[in-house]
């Protein structure tokens, strides 16, 4: 008989949007994916507003049994029935409400950009050690099936050597009255909440570079050199078009990254790939092309050096849905599923085996990309408010809420 599937205890921290996303997705039948070795409960949710928010969250996603409701984030990471917290709250409170999770002994699933700077990353990744707690990043893109393949066949010389990668995340949000069309407060603008292209939607497009110029290196890994440029929203001071390039000088290769809020990658209505790869991952024995959105693809192609037309091999990856959950319009109309539930997997699979960091997107990738990001910042003039840039933790801070 099939042994029981491990089950993990989530506690949700904070109930916008991304939140209602992810936890739908782990609250989908690991069957309809295929993985039958864990499960997924939601015992928890807190909101920094108030309980009967988080209450109206838990009846939203369907949690099924009895979750608590929360109205502060303290009281859900005190909570003896939660074995892990997703932190889902805007980039400039990851750090101190992460911290908040492992200091009370919760392991950790922290939505991207991971923290700020790499010192709050690695004050993060030194307590989550000391404390013998599980911390991980949650670049979900890392954890599909089609990201899983790309590297293989990297690895594998199926393109030989790969010598450059570009990579573009960017939504045009571009308004006739110069604005970017969300209020000044909006968390994609407000430097308050690190708003911003690069630490929202750049990461993914360093991701696409990290997870094929960097991870596929063998270990020691080189570190990229960083040359970059900043245009600044001039309402409010946040980065609206960030390019970045990496070399990687030892490994013969580079990287060039590019996040816009001007212009888009895709400026057709739907996602009918007219405009062509959001990635392009280049090797002297061809190219595999990624189409986007890039965070969430389902398709690339591989096209070999020399090929003709016909020749050219086309891959999909769905994302598998729960028939069996309610829909609402759209894509969801199908049945749940989204593609978070791979990256939950993971982190219940790392537990389950006692690990405490993921060796798809390890502490020191996600340190080194922190990095990246902080040498970019530095050399296009951005910088964030002390209160979020600290890397001092602070139970009292007020982005960790009420006591
Ligand atoms: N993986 C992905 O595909 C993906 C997609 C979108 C976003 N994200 C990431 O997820 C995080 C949250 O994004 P989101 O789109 O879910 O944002 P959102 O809809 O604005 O939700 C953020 C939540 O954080 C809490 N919060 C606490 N203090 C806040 C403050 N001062 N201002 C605003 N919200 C505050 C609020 O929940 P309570 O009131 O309940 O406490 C709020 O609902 C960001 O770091 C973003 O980069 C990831």
């Amino acid at each position: 008989m099939a042994s029981k599937p491990f089950a993990i205890r989530w506690g949700i921290l904070a109930t916008g949007g991304i939140a209602q996303t992810f936890t739908k997705d782990i609250l989908t039948n690991p069957t309809t994916r295929d993985v039958h070795d864990v499960q997924h409960i939601v015992v928890a949710a807190a909101s920094s507003s108030s309980a009967a928010r988080a209450s109206e969250f838990l009846k939203d996603v369907q949690a099924p049994g009895t979750p608590k409701a929360y109205g502060s984030y303290k009281e859900l990471v005190n909570d003896p029935d939660v074995d892990i917290i997703y932190v889902a709250t805007p980039h400039s409170h990851h750090f101190q409400n992460a911290m908040l999770a492992l200091e009370a002994g919760k392991h950790v699933l922290c939505e991207k950009a991971l923290t700020v700077n790499a010192a709050q990353a690695r004050k993060l990744v030194e307590t989550a050690q000391a404390k013998n707690l599980f911390f991980m990043e949650a670049v979900w893109t890392r954890y599909f099936p089609l990201s899983i393949k790309i590297r293989e066949t990297i690895i594998s010389g199926g393109i030989g050597k790969v010598h450059r990668v570009f990579s573009d995340l960017s939504f045009g949000q571009s308004r006739e009255d110069g604005s970017l069309g969300w209020p000044d407060s909006h968390r994609m603008v407000n430097l308050d909440l690190a708003g911003g292209a690069l630490l929202d939607l750049g990461i993914y497009s360093l991701t696409w570079v990290f997870q094929t110029l960097y991870h596929c290196q063998p270990k020691p890994r080189e570190a990229p050199k960083v040359v970059a440029a900043i245009n600044k929203y001039p309402r409010t001071g946040a980065d609206e078009m960030t390019s970045i390039i990496l070399q990687f000088e030892k490994n013969q290769s580079m990287g060039i990254a590019t996040t816009n809020i001007r212009v888009s990658t895709q400026p057709e209505e739907a996602d009918s790939g007219i405009s062509g790869p959001a990635v392009r991952i280049q090797g002297t024995k061809g190219e595999i092309q990624v189409f986007g959105p890039i965070f969430r693809p389902t398709r690339y192609r591989v096209i070999k050096v020399g090929a003709k037309k016909d020749d050219v091999e086309e891959v999909e990856f769905p994302i598998p849905k729960d028939k069996e959950r309610p829909g609402r319009a759209g894509e969801e109309a199908q049945g749940w599923g989204h593609g978070m539930f791979w990256e939950a997997d993971e982190a219940a699979r790392c537990i389950r085996d006692g690990k405490l960091e993921s060796e798809t997107l390890s502490w020191e990738e996600s340190i080194v990309i922190m990095e990246t990001m902080d040498e970019t910042r530095q050399q296009g003039g951005l910088t964030y408010p002390e209160l979020i840039e600290t890397a001092e933790y602070d139970p009292k801070s007020p982005l960790n809420g009420k006591a």
